[in-house]
């Protein structure tokens, strides 16, 4: 029978290296802060009752970036090392028995399937542990693995403690290990803090299980992309890079045309659907869905937004807790923000701001108009400029509008207003009471024309 996995994330630390005054297990890649990924690996290989968080640094929001997924949390009070971690959830932990793999929270690259190589890899050997270990052309920061002739490991040895023969080895720990619970739990007291940083070092417990005649094996790597641990902010920039290139790469063998994906930033929640054209320079982010067949184009900024089929984004237009509904489109340089709905192909052009507005299928706002908590109805056409003024420096007000309302240049709507459906606004109206049904709306001063004003003027000035 296979021993029961559980897995520990070590997420207690602050991260003095990233010089920040939140915890670095918050920081985000790809979308998501470092722990969620970590979390979500961790999930992919035993229950939310097995997974377990060991929080200490800003313990209160690092267990609410991920309450969500039900895992279990274990108090570290001050961080005084990896080992240290582990121990403080050892009334827990050691009654799970089986094999405990340890993740380090700030690791976040790692994928389910090298997780369960490892896993499997324990599982099929009569070591007390395996761990992770890759070869970086420069692995300073990293503990350096040293083996033996047999090519099993002997040690790691922290930078800060290391020699100069010991620096020069470049195969590093991962910080992912699975161990066997029973020898972990009856070693890992015996580890002091007897190194330059007084910490207790997780990592000495492979010297200690040599020592005591177990073997430890490695589970090598040759893509070392996977074990990325996050330090500093260029390892933060570097983590969300390659997260960012594995979620583009990911759409674009579902069908997704991606133009310069270098240049195109997808957090790993959003999804896309086949045939949908990503252009240059596109942030798509938060917990989008875009349907099939449409075009984000260049420049533009998606968050959180829902896009149905064939929907067409003009350059340069952010669009923020949107719903835009099929054959719709919307820019260039247009700003809908939260709230609004775009009907089946309704038109919103450039340098047009919606907020908490509904425009009806097929109704169009081409030009220069703000509308705000504003209900429109199908087959409208919002002249250019039009503005809703909604605010009165002390309530918002809601401006309703019916089907087939033509509402000309320049109208401005003090809201509350209601114009029934099949009426006309004349450009340059300020309309402040309702419209009916069919009429024609003007609020306007009447044009006056003065017959040859301007002879008479010029011969009066004459000198
Ligand atoms: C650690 C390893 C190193 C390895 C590297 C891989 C140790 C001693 N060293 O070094 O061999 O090459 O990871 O990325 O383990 N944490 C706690 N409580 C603590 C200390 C840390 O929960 O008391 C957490 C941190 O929040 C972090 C993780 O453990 O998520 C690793 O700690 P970090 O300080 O980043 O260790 P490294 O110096 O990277
Ligand atoms: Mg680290």
């Amino acid at each position: 029978m296979q021993a029961p996995v559980h897995v520990v994330i070590l997420a207690a630390g602050l991260g003095t290296r990233m010089k920040s005054r939140r915890a670095k297990v918050l920081h985000e890649a790809g979308g998501l802060p470092l722990v969620e990924h970590v979390v979500r690996t961790a999930l992919a290989v035993a229950p939310p009752e097995r997974v377990f968080v060991v929080v200490g640094c800003q313990a209160e929001q690092v267990r609410a970036a991920v309450s969500r997924y039900s895992v279990g949390f274990i108090e570290q009070g001050e961080p005084k090392g990896t080992a240290h971690a582990l121990l403080v959830g050892r009334d827990r932990l050691e009654p799970l028995g089986g094999l405990l793999t340890v993740l380090y929270g700030d690791c976040p690259l790692l994928t389910p399937a090298t997780l369960l190589r490892l896993i499997a890899q324990q599982q099929a050997s009569d070591a007390a542990a395996t761990v992770i270990t890759t070869r970086l052309e420069d692995p300073s920061g990293y503990g350096r693995v040293i083996r033996d002739e047999q090519g099993g490991v002997l040690a790691i040895v922290e930078q800060k403690a290391a020699s100069p023969a010991e620096l020069a080895v470049n195969e590093i720990n991962s910080g992912i290990y699975c161990f066997r619970s029973d020898l972990l739990w009856r070693y890992l007291p015996e580890i002091r803090p007897d190194n330059p940083a007084g910490e207790y070092y997780l990592t000495d417990i492979v010297g200690i299980l040599r020592r005591e005649g177990h073997k430890v094996q490695a589970l090598f790597l040759e893509d070392s992309t996977e074990v990325l641990g996050v330090n500093t902010r260029v390892d933060l920039a570097r983590a969300d890079a390659l997260l960012r290139a594995r979620k583009t790469q990911e759409l674009m063998l579902e069908g997704v045309t991606i133009r310069q994906p270098e240049t195109v930033t997808v957090d790993c929640d959003v999804r896309v659907g086949a045939d949908t054209v990503i252009e240059p320079f596109v942030q798509i982010l938060g917990r989008s869905v875009i349907g099939r067949d449409c075009r984000i184009g260049t420049g533009s900024i998606l968050r959180d937004v829902e896009l149905g089929e064939r929907v067409d984004v003009r350059p340069y237009t952010l669009i923020e807790e949107a719903r835009l509904e099929d054959d719709s489109r919307a820019g260039p340089f247009a700003r809908i923000r939260p709230a609004t709905h775009l009907g089946a192909g309704a038109h919103v052009g450039n340098f047009v701001e919606l907020k908490n507005t509904r425009l009806g299928a097929r109704s169009k706002a081409n030009h220069l108009a703000y509308l705000g908590d504003a209900e429109i109805g199908a087959d409208c056409n919002i002249g250019a400029g039009t503005i809703t003024c909604n605010y009165d420096g002390e309530r918002k007000h809601p401006t309703r509008i019916g089907n087939r309302v033509f509402v000309g240049s320049n109208a401005t709507l003090v809201a509350p207003i209601e114009l029934a459906d099949d009426c006309y606004v004349g450009a340059g109206s300020v309309i402040t009471e309702p419209v009916p049904s069919e009429a024609l709306a003007l609020g306007r001063a009447r044009q006056v024309i003065k017959e040859g004003w301007v002879r008479k003027r010029r011969e009066a000035t004459k000198p």
